[in-house]
């Protein structure tokens, strides 16, 4: 409501916004600031001080939403309306012949195709969605349906426009743009000092530290982090007026947004390798990190016909760079037993720079690797990072060696407890067998605290060793009763440190199922079957009741997985740690994610007979308004979805009685 607010107060609020938008357009967009920074802040802090007189005016495409917003308790879950899909990736020229090849097959002709390229940026993914041409929703990419909402953290940058043109938001009513946020190199640099100097922990690399800034729940500290955002996409394809990539970036553009610079338009095999060879000669020369080219097909049309597969879309692919490899020298060849009991031999290596961070360990994973690479404490070895990743003995230089060099062999009792360890037939590890493995038993309290899993911020590796050596913690629901009093005697415990700690402890209480799930660390559960588990039951004490056959109806979930959980929910010492966890205030919440519920909301489709677009148009329209699609008929079929010439399947549905429905009667539905 802004009627309190006087007309020429309303004006100058307008105009001033304007003016804003346009010099934040022209410093951190295009490059080309019109106005010294001392005006702009000028006409910034007026806006800010019109806002604070009349609060009525602050909307949520303010400007002054770039200052941040304040501490939220926690990120809620965002359903992307379109999964965002992840990329296929190449990383040799015959393998981009291939996807090339298939490309031309799927749309078959022989004719070379018009591609997009594009760097590949080593960043965050995210989506905007604008509503009536205002941004109102902005989320990370999550397991690619359900994301986090960062929303205000996403307001503070600069180069993310607020509001789109009016055309725009007239055309587009919803507008859903994804792309990629980074951290320049030099801003990073920056960034790091700041926080050595603060005697801060340094980011080890400007992706982490692009992560770390975006997921603060409090969007004050994003803002003063240097982020960039690039659009590289539309969510949806069918937009009016827009019939190809290439096209639609010069759009966004248009609209504000920021391009990066090496996109181009090309066509054939050829110009692609060209621009793959360029691309990678001026890599280390760039401000921020890139990984690779991505390769889209141009046309709509075309990427339409061509679907998607495994979740990533068949038109477009990652052509990766090859991995940078370095070398470094063997210092010692130690043995660590994980949570499960697994003993595995690192490598512990002469620190080097590999892909933007130091490395000094290289997991060697088991017996069979280290005979494979015949690998030697003193050898010269060369690494890299897995998937830029994790670090990697690729080989070792046998020419190097002088003689020194010692073999090793594995364990034959647990370096942690003492106790014999075994290789169990048909496995490739050897384990400690002992569950009450101090190691053990640490790893599973600092896995408990974990990012994914309660996020206790604060409890390493090193104060969970403490922990359990000082007689606090046996099993991680023993965190919850620990004092700060007792923390206070730990190695490098100050009063603030331990405070802090009880403090994320205390707020690892509210999380959410799915992370409780991982935390407990079961075998075979990770975050996507904890995810999917915890969507079906919703309730710790239902998953606890649940058997084998009911865990596998959910899809996703195997027979493994599901003895797996079973198992682990057997055991009384669990089932007592769960107990111990309640009555400790952990509160399980009920895990119910919103989705506005649809008539599609868990039937299963099957597709048949020639319908007006390609099947993948379907079955996308049916899984965006919650259902399912399969490949036959079955009982457990809810409707059938019949084009022209339906075959076979159309009969099956008949024989048993399936409603079957033709393109008209689904769309209504769909309405
Ligand atoms: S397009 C359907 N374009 O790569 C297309 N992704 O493996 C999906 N990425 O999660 C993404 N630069 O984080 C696209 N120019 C670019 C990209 C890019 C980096 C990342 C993005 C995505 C991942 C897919």
């Amino acid at each position: 409501m802004t009627m309190n607010v006087p007309k020429d107060i309303l004006e100058e609020y307008a105009e001033l916004i304007e003016q804003i938008e346009h010099h934040a357009k022209m410093y951190y967009v295009l490059d080309r600031p019109e106005v010294s920074d001392a005006e702009y802040d000028r006409l910034f802090d007026r806006l800010l001080e019109l806002e604070k007189q009349y609060p009525e005016l602050e909307t949520p495409a303010s400007p002054s939403q770039r200052v941040g917003a304040g501490p939220l308790p926690e990120f809620s879950t965002v359903l992307h309306r379109i999964r965002m899909l992840s990329l296929q990736k190449v990383t040799t020229r015959e393998e981009f012949a291939d996807f090339d090849r298939r490309v031309r097959e799927g749309l078959g002709t022989d004719d070379d195709i018009e591609y997009v390229i594009e760097p590949k940026l080593d960043g965050l993914a995210v989506e905007l969605v604008y509503e009536a041409g205002v941004l109102m929703v902005g989320s990370t990419r999550g397991d690619g349906s359900r994301g986090e909402s960062i929303t205000p953290n996403l307001k503070t940058i600069r180069s993310i426009p607020l509001r789109l043109s009016e055309d725009t938001s007239m055309l587009y009513p919803l507008l859903e743009v994804r792309g990629e946020v980074i951290m320049r190199k030099s801003d990073f640099q920056k960034l790091n000092q700041r926080m050595e100097e603060s005697g801060a922990q340094p980011f080890a690399n400007p992706r982490n530290a692009a992560a770390g800034s975006l997921r603060q729940l409090n969007s004050y500290i994003t803002a003063q982090r240097a982020l960039v955002f690039y659009a590289y996409n539309v969510a949806a394809t069918n937009l009016p007026e827009l019939d190809d990539h290439y096209t639609t970036v010069q759009f966004l553009k248009s609209e504000g947004f920021l391009i990066n610079e090496h996109v181009k338009l090309v066509r054939g095999i050829d110009e692609v390798e060209k621009e793959f060879a360029r691309l990678e000669q001026a890599r280390p020369d760039l401000d921020y990190e890139i990984d690779g080219m991505v390769v889209k097909v141009n046309s709509f049309r075309e990427q339409e016909r061509l679907g998607e597969i495994a979740r990533a879309p068949r038109w477009a692919v990652a052509w990766k760079f090859p991995a940078e490899e370095v070398e470094t020298i063997v210092e010692d060849i130690i043995f660590s037993v994980g949570r499960t009991g697994v003993v595995t031999p690192v490598a512990k290596l002469q620190p080097v720079r590999v892909a933007g961070v130091t490395v000094s360990n290289a997991s060697l994973h088991n017996e069979d690797e280290i005979r494979e690479l015949d690998i030697r404490v003193g050898d010269h070895v060369i690494i890299r990072r897995a998937g830029d990743v994790i670090p990697q003995v690729v080989s070792v230089i046998k020419e190097k060696r002088t003689g020194g060099e010692h073999t090793i062999t594995m364990p034959q009792t647990c370096p942690s407890c003492g106790s014999q360890t075994v290789r169990p037939e048909g496995e490739a590890a050897w384990r400690c067998i002992n569950v009450a493995c101090p190691a053990q038993i640490v790893e599973r309290i600092y896995h408990f605290a974990s990012k994914d899993a309660m996020d206790i911020d604060g409890l390493g590796g090193r104060i969970a060793g403490q922990l359990f050596e000082n007689n606090l913690v046996h099993d991680p629901a023993d965190l919850y009763t620990i004092t700060k009093e007792q923390l206070l005697p730990l190695d490098l415990m100050g009063d603030k440190r331990a405070g802090n700690l009880i403090d994320a402890i205390a707020e690892s209480k509210k999380r959410q199922l799915p992370n409780i799930l991982v935390a407990l660390g079961i075998f075979g559960i990770g975050e996507n079957a904890a995810q999917l588990i915890s969507t079906r039951f919703e309730t710790i004490d239902a998953i606890m009741a649940a058997s084998v056959d009911d865990l596998i109806t959910i899809d996703g979930i195997g027979p493994t997985m599901a003895q797996s959980v079973v198992d682990f929910f057997a055991k009384d010492q669990n089932r007592t740690m769960i107990d111990k966890m309640k009555k400790a205030g952990v509160a399980f919440p009920p895990y119910r994610v919103e989705r506005k519920s649809s008539v599609f909301d868990d039937k299963t489709f099957v597709i048949t007979g020639t319908l007006s677009k390609p099947r993948d148009h379907f079955k996308k329209l049916i899984e965006n308004a919650g259902g399912k699609t399969a490949g036959s008929v079955s009982a457990k079929t809810d409707y059938v979805l019949a084009g022209e010439k339906a075959g076979s399947k159309l009969d099956k549905a008949k024989k048993l009685g399936i409603e079957i429905i033709d393109e008209d009667q689904f769309l209504k539905l769909l309405e």
